[in-house]
């Protein structure tokens, strides 16, 4: 399995940080948004990442970065020039990248310290179909999320974006597994409202055929959605870094 990290995006809702820097480089304690999902993918076991970045800003995560030799694997670069196409139009443009093998895609604000490997295990060994990551809301802010109804074996029933009324209080995270055949359900999705093609409309096509499971996550968060969540995250990490959860 390979891996898209998607770190493109205006980031509008960051500013003046996000005037001249891209978000997923702001710090996150003490190191760049970005290392936090590329660990995530490294210790799952996989070697070959595709980092999908805005125009503007694509040569600093190369600088920053390089080849991924830190990290253990070999990193590769791209841009996404539309920023606002949308999750499954930014998957579509790791077509070429993918090469046929599955791919596992993190938003590249996602902070997490779940260990993905059983989960990526597990899914190499399936012929077809999808994962995505829930976390478990206190409250469920339906407005920001997309909500996933499971039964009581964790089987889903539904997920819904940003409903008025949330049938449950799991949220999607921005954490997706995805056999080869993604590409093809992208080409069939139409955009929507909000003129981009969703990540819920594709989960949807792999819940209609019956091959979504959905796994969840223990603790997660979504750091590049206002300066209050960034700050969160900030403080969030340093104290998992000092009780040694992280
Ligand atoms: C996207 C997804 C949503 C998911 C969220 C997680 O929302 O559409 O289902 O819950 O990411 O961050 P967006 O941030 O594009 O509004």
């Amino acid at each position: 399995m390979k891996g898209l990290i998607l770190a493109g995006g205006l980031a509008t809702r960051l500013r003046p940080l996000t005037w001249v820097t891209n978000k997923h480089l702001l710090p996150i304690y003490d190191k760049p948004m970005i290392y936090y999902p590329l660990e995530s993918l490294a210790k799952a076991g996989i070697k070959e990442i595709l980092i999908s970045s805005s125009p503007d800003h694509a040569g600093q995560f190369e600088s920053l970065l390089k080849n991924g030799e830190e990290f253990e694997v070999k990193l590769d670069y791209s841009v996404q020039e539309n920023p606002k196409g949308g999750i499954a139009n930014a998957i579509s443009l790791a077509e070429k990248f993918s090469n046929g093998e599955k791919i596992a895609v993190i938003l590249g604000d996602n902070i997490f310290n779940y260990d993905l490997k059983p989960t990526a295990d597990k899914f190499n060994k399936k012929d077809r179909g999808a994962i995505i990551f829930g976390i478990k809301m206190p409250e469920m802010e339906s407005k920001h999320y997309g909500v996933i109804e499971i039964d009581p074996h964790g089987k889903v029933i539904s997920i819904e974006e940003k409903p008025e009324n949330p049938k449950s209080n799991i949220a999607q995270t921005g954490v997706y597994f995805y056999d080869n055949r993604v590409f093809d359900f992208i080409r069939q999705q139409k955009p929507s409202g909000r003129g981009e093609l969703e990540v819920t409309d594709l989960n949807n096509f792999y819940l209609k055929e019956g091959t979504l499971e959905c796994d969840l996550l223990d603790w997660w968060i979504d750091a590049g959605t206002s300066h209050d969540e960034l700050l969160r995250a900030n403080n969030l990490v340093a104290e998992k870094v000092r009780l040694g959860q992280f």
